[in-house]
């Protein structure tokens, strides 16, 4: 039996302090902003377009600021009064709900009396980025002067969501979409806490991300930034990742609000999307991020029902400021602003500034200013709009006279007098590598070829097993991909401080065991790579598919991939290796789902393991598994199809410049797995599938209602609730108490029956009565156990009542569908081990 290491879920793990280290001397970085690509059209039928869009038009706007939600005073235990620094400690079933509201009233408190000090044009100066590159960030908001007096000092806005862009001494964390690969809350949150001491240590007061949007087509460009292809589980990520940076007094930025779901043609889509859709779906990790006190949020670059995203008066005000109850400030995503009345529809502050990047214009600024005196735009607008500012900067503790200064200058590195190179990655590889081995999905394992037990000789196949010939920063933004892949393109990247490749990390542990370890690493020397395996008694082959952001075209790909196969012949590769070796292990290094089809059941391949894109620890994170240092807990968070059509969504491609796509989201409710459910399409691997080196059992369910103290405050709304009527619209409702406290607990029993000490991921889907229009089954939980062989622990997972209720468009609220609510509690989406039904 190998050694295994506790997967940490111990609160003390979190509360560890960073320690920065002195300066040190600067080391060269590249830091360049590359040109657009052009977008081409060939050979495509004429795309779906919407002949025009809506515009605000500039008329006088009234303004009614919104109250704060109307939710009771915390109750102690259930719904604790939180503030940033101090969120409810991490659980793998969360059932204390915070209520940052009484933080923000004190914010608020602050911000007003700060502002009042303000002029109008230092008022629209809060509002107002300094303009693309006139500051050290990639975003800059100037100080109001005197700073130390009546003034304040600005902002400095910064990516990306996983790590500090465009400096060095920072760490290279795992994407999103391995954060969410770990169905780790612990993990989630602990990268949160520490990339937020990363960016806090650099001076940086907002950091662009987490990222949320929801990977509707496979071939997404950006869905690596993000949390995979399944709202409750993004919800969690996002809502987790937020406590973590915030608890280190960043600010977090929750984006691209919303509906980006692809790179082309980005800021001339419309994405049409139904109100059902839009609050079950999309909006739902955004909901969770404003449930986590989150500071800002980014307006995207997209239409919504052909108006624009940053001045969308349904998005913005209507759902995110009032249903939501959202209390700090809308910023847009770079360039997206489209108009001054763009303020009017909620949006708080424009970036980077200026209309077009160096134009010197900007639709705030000069505008902002003549549209309040004009009486345009109401002066009281223009008061909550740096309020919102100002408050988020409160909530955060960001005027403690020993919040750093920024020390770097992102557009300058190499500028000796702009940085201060200063070190801010105390210890953070250690989570990068364990966050790597927990985000690695073992897809197949035949007669138990992993873990490596005192294996002879392995040769390493492939490009994607050893460093890049130009190092790990070698690309602008990532954007090629030559060696190991462990990071997508474009602007949510960092500079790799290091990259620890396979072949590097399997060479330092092979001497433990005496392995022979030899390598092949042309991708289409077929003969080569033939002769290479041949007689080795492993050979492991490593494929990878990369994507980014659609300002960088990688061999074809204008951001979005352009198809689901493997980069550098990935399946010509590994058919050769299997042809020759009969213990071949695939190893991926993806952005998303590939089609496997050509060689996933290959006799002779007896491992695949699904690695994603883990960061700067990429090797050490794979010999961590291999070698059952860990044993595999990384669950799918999106489905790998058969074929790429089976998916429910498509790129929407082609037409002019000017046209504006219309993508109406047809699938509705249906994506990912909830449409193969629905369709009885079967998958390669389901979502929510993953091996683990040891077997579990599942046994005795139970479910119970769960009474709080607090139910009497809100018992009308309860009983309105179980009769299956709607609650009313009103500000916050959407994160209402009574909607989110623990209301249903299923609990059941896990035995480890295999040979190893391990985790297990039990999830629990719902399943609404088919007349509820809700898809077969939907995600509302999971938790992680760890046993030891022949151990039984009992597992517990937390519902609300919001877990068991659909949005009603005629009433505009949460309710409980009628009929029998049932659930399954399993390994995956397609394991279900326990059946039971809600009593409701
Ligand atoms: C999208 O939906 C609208 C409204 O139903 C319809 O008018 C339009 O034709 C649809 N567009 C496409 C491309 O199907
Ligand atoms: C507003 O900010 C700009 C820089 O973006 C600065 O030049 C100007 O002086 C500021 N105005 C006031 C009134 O502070
Ligand atoms: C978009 O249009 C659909 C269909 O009319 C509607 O249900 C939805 O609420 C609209 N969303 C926005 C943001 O306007
Ligand atoms: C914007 O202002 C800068 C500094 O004054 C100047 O160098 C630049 O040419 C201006 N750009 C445009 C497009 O006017
Ligand atoms: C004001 O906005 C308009 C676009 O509505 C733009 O053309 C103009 O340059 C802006 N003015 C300033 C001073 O930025
Ligand atoms: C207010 O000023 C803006 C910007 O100059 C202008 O577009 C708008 O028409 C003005 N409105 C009135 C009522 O003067
Ligand atoms: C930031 O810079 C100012 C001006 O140089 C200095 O007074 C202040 O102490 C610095 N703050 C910190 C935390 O180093
Ligand atoms: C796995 O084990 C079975 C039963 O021992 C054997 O028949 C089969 O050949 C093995 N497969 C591989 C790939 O080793
Ligand atoms: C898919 O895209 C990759 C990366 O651009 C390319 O290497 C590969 O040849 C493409 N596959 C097909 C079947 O066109
Ligand atoms: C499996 O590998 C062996 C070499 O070990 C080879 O002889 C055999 O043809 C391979 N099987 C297949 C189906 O390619
Ligand atoms: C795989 O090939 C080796 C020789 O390279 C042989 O010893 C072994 O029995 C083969 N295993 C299977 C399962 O065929
Ligand atoms: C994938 O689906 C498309 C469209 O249904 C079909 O034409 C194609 O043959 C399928 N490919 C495979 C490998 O089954």
């Amino acid at each position: 039996m190998a050694s295994l290491r506790l997967i940490p879920l111990l609160l003390s793990a979190l509360l560890v302090a960073a320690q920065n280290e002195a300066p040190s001397a600067s080391v060269a970085i590249s830091a360049t902003i590359t040109a657009a690509a052009s977008s081409t059209s060939s050979a495509l039928p004429p795309p779906p377009t919407e002949s025009t869009y809506y515009v605000i038009p500039i008329s006088p706007v009234a303004f009614t600021p919104l109250p704060s939600p109307s939710n009771p005073g915390p109750i102690p235990g259930v719904f604790p009064s939180a503030v940033p620094n101090n969120p409810p400690p991490v659980s793998s079933d969360p059932t204390l709900v915070p209520d940052f509201a009484p933080a923000w009233t004190v914010a608020w408190e602050k911000a007003k009396a700060k502002i009042a000090g303000f002029t109008l044009e230092e008022k629209v100066n809060v509002t107002t980025g300094v303009g693309w590159m006139n500051g050290r960030c990639v975003g800059n908001i100037p100080p109001v002067y005197p700073i130390d007096g009546r003034g304040w000092p600005g902002l400095c806005l910064e990516d990306s969501p996983l790590g500090v862009r465009y400096t060095n001494f920072v760490t290279a964390f795992p994407a999103g979409i391995n954060t969410a690969a770990t169905w780790n809350r612990a993990l989630i949150r602990l990268r949160g806490i520490y990339m937020g001491q990363e960016f806090v240590g650099k001076g940086v007061h907002v950091q662009l991300g987490p990222m949320m949007n929801l990977g509707k087509n496979a071939q997404g460009g950006r869905n690596w930034e993000g949390f995979g292809a399944e709202p409750f589980l993004a919800g969690e990520a996002a809502y987790e990742t937020i406590l973590g940076m915030q608890q280190s007094g960043v600010q977090a930025c929750a984006k691209h609000y919303i509906n980006n779901e692809q790179e082309f043609d980005r800021t001339q889509e419309s994405s049409n999307v139904d109100d059902r859709t839009e609050h079950e779906i999309y909006g739902h990790p955004f909901m969770r991020s404003v449930m986590a006190g989150v500071a800002s949020v980014m307006c995207s670059y997209n239409l919504i029902n052909d108006t624009y995203a940053c001045e969308n008066d349904r998005t913005l005000n209507q759902i995110l400021k009032y249903e939501y109850g959202f209390q700090g400030y809308i910023q847009s995503d770079w360039s997206a602003t489209h108009s001054t009345m763009g303020a009017t529809a909620g949006l708080d502050m424009t970036m980077p500034g200026d209309i077009a990047f160096g134009s010197n214009t900007s639709y705030f600024g000069y505008n902002l200013t003549q549209f309040v005196l004009n009486g345009t735009i109401q002066e009281s607008r223009l008061d909550d709009m740096a309020t919102r500012i100002v408050a988020a900067w409160y909530l955060l503790g960001q005027d403690a006279p020993t919040f750093p200064n920024v020390s770097f200058n992102a557009f300058y590195p190499l500028d000796p007098t702009q940085n201060e190179n200063i070190d801010v990655m105390a210890d953070h590889y250690t989570v990068v590598h364990d966050i790597g081995a927990a985000s690695t999905i073992l897809l197949k394992n035949v007669n138990n070829t992993l873990p490596l037990k005192g294996v002879r000789s392995i040769a390493m196949i492939g490009s994607d097993a050893g460093p890049d010939l130009r190092g790990p920063n070698g690309y602008t933004d990532r954007g090629g991909d030559d060696g190991v892949l462990a990071m997508g393109w474009g602007s949510g990247t960092d500079n790799f401080p290091w990259l620890i490749s396979p072949l590097e990390a399997i060479q330092a542990r092979a001497r433990q065991d005496h392995t022979l370890v030899s390598w092949f690493l042309d991708d289409f020397d077929y003969a080569g790579v033939a002769t290479a395996v041949q007689g080795q008694e492993m050979a492991i082959v490593f494929v990878n598919s990369d994507s980014g952001e659609g300002y960088i075209t990688v061999d074809g790909n204008e951001g979005d991939r352009k198809n689901l196969t493997a980069w550098h012949g990935g399946d010509e590769l590994i058919l050769t290796v299997a042809a020759n070796n009969n213990n071949t292990v695939v190893v991926v290094h993806s952005v998303g789902p590939l089609i496997i089809e050509p060689w996933v059941d290959h006799p002779n391949i007896t491992a695949i393991l699904w690695a994603g894109v883990p960061g700067q620890e990429v090797g050490n994170s794979l010999v961590s598994i291999l070698y059952g240092v860990w044993n595999p807990t990384g669950r799918l968070p999106y489905t790998i199809a058969k074929n790429a059509s089976d998916y429910p969504s498509q790129l929407i491609l082609g037409g002019t410049p000017q046209d504006i796509l219309s993508i109406n989201y047809t699938q509705g409710l249906f994506i990912d797995y909830r449409w193969f459910d629905a369709q009885n399409i079967t998958p390669r691997y389901e979502f929510g599938y993953g091996l683990s080196y040891s077997t579990f059992k599942y046994s005795n369910v139970e479910v119970t209602k769960v009474y709080n103290a607090d139910d009497a405050y809100d018992a009308e709304l309860i009983a309105n609730w179980e009769a299956g009527k709607p609650n009313p619209l009103t500000v916050g409702s959407t994160t209402a108490l009574w909607l989110h406290t623990p209301a249903y607990q299923v609990s059941f029993d896990v035995t480890n029956t295999g040979d190893y000490y391990g985790g297990e991921i039990p999830q629990l889907y719902v399943h609404f009565p088919p007349e509820s229009g809700e898809p077969p089954q939907v995600l509302k939980g999971f938790t992680n156990m760890n046993l030891v062989p022949g151990e039984t622990q009992r597992g517990t997972i937390t519902l609300s009542r919001y877990s068991l209720s659909i949005w009603d468009i005629a009433s505009q609220g949460w309710l409980k569908p009628s009929g029998t609510i049932t659930f399954t509690v399993g390994a995956s989406s397609r394991d279900p081990r326990l059946h039971g039904t809600f009593p409701l």
